[in-house]
């Protein structure tokens, strides 16, 4: 494809901030999300704000003429960065991709793949989601290990609703999950009892896990918990999250445990016992150089991969291809901020990822999942 055509314009994400949408060629279109609980290692969304991405992209690059055959190609975008932004490229990367791939990047990126991931679908939630009463942990993750993508959005919908009848809880995060003024403690001790009997009338196991997004609550020599048993808070040293980190783990059965450290502490991160996938959000921001680091300190089996974590979709695969020659479980994610976009299913599918995250409620999560689901209906004919 040639790009005859670029026009970029600001639209709103799901928290009402501004974001970027880059239509190619007058047909193709993509928008990228923003983060609350952003890494201090990621690249900036904007380097100045949306409208001069914005006019520069309309105004100024001279992205006309330019020629894309593969995927590839691309990186000839990734020079703009300094100029406009994590957000601003990737949103051109992706639309581009979009007319090469006639809207079917999964097929035409990886035609043989029957790769579709598991959802990890955040159902109660906190931290820097709300600025409500809540828990100090952000997210408390289902992980339903039913074959189909269906199922599983089924049984996480089921959960989400079982959960805010039982809990009487009536509002909701960012990101859709519901905020409980429980204590940490308490809402971990309710989904192990609940997914047990999840388990039995459904007929679908579904595990769980945690992203503790540390980083939020570490006051630089303290984890500072509101509420971490029934109206007690607490400050943890490094020394004490760590045991509590074990110990809850093994205790719930946790599958999944997302920076229980904050964004610096390699070392931390090493300590936690590997019995589970011990996932580095904040600490990596999908960074060649910190993935490195991670590797080599054994912080880490799993990671997060945002792709405006970096601000180029030819990184993020570098990132992506990197993790997986070294045994780091990947999980594609969604930002607190989302747009209408689907790729990160795409993208799930096509580098046939373990895992995405992607909440479970808001038309933005649900779109991503039923975007799965569609891929699904493809592939199985
Ligand atoms: P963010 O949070 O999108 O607000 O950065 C999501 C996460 O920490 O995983
Ligand atoms: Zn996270």
């Amino acid at each position: 494809m040639i790009i005859k055509e670029v026009k970029a314009r600001k639209i709103l994400n799901s928290r009402k901030e501004p974001a970027i949408e880059v239509i190619i060629n007058n047909k193709y279109s993509a928008s990228t999300p923003s983060g609350a609980s952003t890494g201090t290692h990621e690249v900036k969304a904007f380097t100045k704000d949306v409208n001069d991405s914005c006019f520069y992209i309309n105004h100024k690059a001279t992205l006309k003429g330019l020629k894309f055959e593969t995927f590839d190609d691309l990186e000839q975008i990734d020079s703009l960065l300094p100029k406009i932004g994590g957000n601003a490229v990737l949103a051109i990367q992706y639309a581009i991709l979009r007319e090469m791939s006639n809207n079917e990047v999964w097929k035409f990126l990886n035609p043989h793949s029957r790769s579709i991931p598991m959802p990890l679908g955040n159902v109660i939630g906190g931290g820097k989601h709300t600025k409500k009463r809540s828990t100090s942990i952000q997210e408390f993750l289902l992980m339903p290990r039913a074959m189909s993508i269906r199922d599983n959005i089924a049984v996480m919908r089921h959960v989400h609703e079982k959960a805010a009848k039982e809990l009487k809880l009536k509002e909701m995060t960012d990101e859709g999950a519901w905020i409980s003024s429980l204590s940490d403690t308490e809402v971990l001790e309710y989904l192990h009892k609940t997914l047990s009997n999840v388990e039995n009338t459904m007929g679908i196991k579904v595990n769980f896990g945690i992203d503790m997004a540390s980083s939020s609550f570490w006051d630089g020599k303290y984890y500072v918990y509101k509420n971490i048993v029934k109206d007690k808070g607490a400050k943890l040293n490094m020394a004490q999250q760590i045991e509590f980190v074990n110990k809850i783990v093994k205790d719930h059965f946790l599958c999944y445990v997302e920076d229980p450290l904050n964004e610096e502490d390699f070392d931390g991160f090493s300590r936690i016992k590997k019995t589970t996938l011990v996932c580095g959000d904040d600490l990596v921001t999908t960074n060649m150089e910190r993935l490195k680091q991670a590797i080599k300190s054994k912080s880490i089996n799993c990671m997060i991969i945002k792709p405006n974590q970096i601000g180029s979709i030819i990184q993020t695969r570098k990132v992506v291809d990197f993790a997986k020659a070294n045994d780091i479980i990947t999980v594609i994610s969604h930002r607190s901020g989302e747009t209408m976009d689907t790729m990160i299913a795409d993208l799930a599918v096509a580098w046939e990822i373990p895992y995405i995250k992607t909440g479970i409620h808001g038309k933005e999560r649900e779109c991503k999942l039923q975007r799965l689901a569609d891929i699904e209906g493809i592939m199985h004919g």
